[in-house]
């Protein structure tokens, strides 16, 4: 890689032509006579040719092959109609065969500990707890929630569900068991599966306890599996709860596969909206096994060598994508880390990626700017020279970041994917690939077979014109949404009534003369705080449902390290003083209703909000008055006194 010009906005960085040479991206293109990264994306645009070809090429093993590649009925798009798949038969039973003393997982506890999982090892114990799951009457179909830690038991249960064909519902720990039990009421889960705590800084994070503060309302569940991961004091409720080891201990080795249509539903996975309520995004077996896997083996160059390591926690989207079914589906050996990333010293992750001769690794814009902001000694401090690919995702890189991130962590060596997707499009949808001359900042190109463009409010494309707009989809892609869990509704709403027939992010972008694409960030009211998605309603309606508050506006502020923070403006009720000690307690509320990632940063306590005539308030006049900006529209403001309470409440 080299610098073509120090001049900011013109840098751009070419990968060098060992890594063009050798990536898997130019094989797939001699292969088929494809000579440029431009023909490469126009040949990509017959769909129905290239995805097909995609799942040859991470070697998905249908049951029964699809009768047709692609249908597409908008909103609601088939892929691999009438093929007859379970994704674990390529995430693990083919791998048993092929790969049985390959290393899946290489975990480290936030202790110390280390777990070497075989993918013979992961077979295995999939397997027994597949069999348990049955024991407990569970079958196609039937919802299993899943509040577990960074711990290989974790994929381990994604897996055992999938393998027989139930859908996992997998809630982030860090979420708070209010969180959990939303979660739960919505899926009707029959089974809960968690741990009796996990490691986070140097603490014992309660799980199981705080569960038990919600089971008496989750009405549906009828188990509850608990994993020994800590050893502390719980409650055990017979004939309700039982020890993960005990009920695993005497099943068979082997489970039968479960075969699947390809378009049954694989996981639910709830994502912040524009409401209070998150919505339970679904993905299937089929194509979202091709879309991931292919975006792995293709932008992050995967081989049979490399040690993966994609930090975010598999609560979250990218490690359902990227640390457990892309990777086990190639046959790949992934680092999985428990704890928090500054314990005990800020070198964790560093000493981490010398320790196991990380290849790749993929992380968050926050993770980066905070190491940024603590030194670059830290890094220094290790041997990071096995280190060959570097990947973002979450949120927009600043090119400060970025080029730090080149220099000290990849050592000038390493090109950076800069991924953007969402949990919605569940595979990666616009990055580089290791062969695209790199901007920082920008995401840079679709993915192939992606066709991503920027509208403006009419509908018209902005394409190359270098103005900011509404990022867009203008056709399925194999890892689409199949909907959102019984909310048809709130699908065609959110995603797909804005322009017809086209997917609407939900995300601001701009696409360059050289049709380079550059997120802006999000243009609904959905805050990204530390690349976490969470909405601001859903903070409103937390804050709320305090007894001293009776409104609440909130709205995100640009932070150095987060990205974003949350300011609160809250109204109290009659009989309540503004205090510290109050503000306190909400934010503690708030870590109670969601978790700990949406307690606001700052809360001011206001006498009134700015309102429209019909009441409804106006978040948006907030947030211009945080930012310092001009307050735009405010014709149906009924209440311009409010605008001055809210400045001086700031001041
Ligand atoms: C943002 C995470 C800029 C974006 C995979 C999107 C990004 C939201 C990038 C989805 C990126 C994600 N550059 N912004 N590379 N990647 N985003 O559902 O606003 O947690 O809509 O999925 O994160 O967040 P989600």
């Amino acid at each position: 890689m080299e610098i073509e010009s120090l001049l900011k906005e013109k840098r751009i960085f070419y990968p060098s032509n060992k890594i063009i040479e050798n990536s898997n991206i130019k094989k797939f293109m001699d292969k088929h006579g494809i000579s440029s990264y431009d023909e490469l994306l126009k040949k990509a645009k017959d769909l129905e040719w290239f995805w097909n070809e995609m799942a040859k090429e991470v070697g998905i093993e249908w049951f029964k092959e699809p009768e047709k590649i692609l249908e597409w009925n908008p909103p609601h798009a088939k892929w691999f109609v009438g093929a007859k798949y379970n994704i674990v038969y390529d995430a693990v039973d083919k791998q048993f065969k092929l790969r049985k003393n390959k290393l899946a997982y290489i975990w480290e506890g936030e202790p110390g500990e280390v777990r070497k999982i075989t993918y013979g090892e992961l077979y295995k114990e999939v397997n027994k707890l597949a069999n348990a799951l049955k024991e407990f009457g569970i079958s196609k179909g039937d919802r299993v929630t899943i509040w577990l830690p960074m711990i290989p038991e974790l994929p381990i249960a994604m897996l055992a569900c999938a393998k027989i064909g139930a859908i996992h519902s997998v809630v982030f720990s860090g979420f708070s068991e209010k969180a959990l039990l939303e979660r739960i009421k919505d899926a009707e889960s029959r089974i809960l599966i968690t741990a009796d705590g996990y490691y986070r800084g140097g603490n014992i994070v309660e799980l199981k306890n705080r569960a038990d503060m919600i089971l008496k309302d989750a009405h549906s569940i009828e188990k509850v599996i608990v994993y020994r991961r800590c050893d502390n004091q719980i409650k055990m409720k017979e004939g309700r709860d039982y020890w993960w080891d005990e009920i695993v201990a005497e099943q068979p080795k082997r489970c039968k596969t479960e075969i699947m249509d390809s378009n049954d539903t694989l996981f639910i996975l709830y994502t912040s909206g524009t409401t209070g309520k998150p919505k339970g995004v679904i993905h299937v077996h089929g194509g979202y096994a091709v879309g991931v896997a292919s975006t792995l083996k293709f932008i992050f160059d995967i081989k049979e060598e490399d040690v993966w390591w994609c930090t975010a926690d598999i609560g979250w989207i990218t490690g359902h994508s990227y640390t457990v079914y892309a990777p086990l589906i190639l046959g790949a050996t992934s680092v999985m880390y428990e704890g928090a990333p500054l314990y005990p010293k800020p070198d964790r992750w560093w000493e981490i990626i010398e320790k196991y001769d990380v290849s790749i690794l993929y992380t968050a814009p926050t993770a980066i700017r905070m190491f940024m902001r603590l030194g670059e000694e830290w890094v220094k401090k290790h041997d990071l020279s096995s280190l060959r690919l570097l990947g973002t995702v979450g949120e927009p890189i600043n090119p400060e970041a970025w080029i730090w991130y080149y220099k000290y962590v990849g050592n000038e060596r390493c090109p950076i994917m800069d991924t953007w997707w969402q949990t919605e499009t569940g595979m990666q949808m616009i990055s580089p690939l290791p062969i695209t001359p790199l901007k920082p900042g920008s995401a840079t190109k679709p993915f192939p077979g992606i066709e991503a463009d920027v509208f403006d409010s009419n509908g018209n494309s902005l394409y190359g014109k270098d103005i900011g707009g509404n990022l867009i989809i203008k056709s399925p892609w194999p890892a689409m949404l199949k909907g959102l869990w019984r909310a048809e509704e709130r699908y065609i709403k959110t995603y797909w009534s804005t322009f017809k027939d086209v997917y609407f992010t939900g995300d601001a972008a701009r696409i360059d003369k050289e049709g380079y694409f550059w997120i802006q960030g999000r243009l609904d009211d959905v805050l990204n705080v530390a690349g976490h998605r969470i909405g601001n309603a859903e903070v409103e309606s937390a804050l709320i449902s305090h007894p001293a508050v009776s409104e609440a506006a909130v709205v995100g502020k640009p932070h150095e390290v987060k990205g974003e923070v949350i300011v609160a403006f809250v109204v109290l009720k009659e009989g309540y003083t503004p205090s510290e000690q109050l503000k306190e307690e909400l934010r503690e509320h708030i870590a109670k209703e969601i978790g700990k990632i949406a307690r606001p940063d700052e809360i001011y306590f206001v006498d009134d909000l700015p309102k429209t005539r019909s009441g409804k308030i106006m978040r948006r006049v907030c947030r211009a008055i945080v930012l310092n900006q001009p307050l735009g529209d405010i014709s149906t403001l009924a209440n311009p006194e409010a605008v001055e309470i809210v400045k001086r409440a700031i001041e």
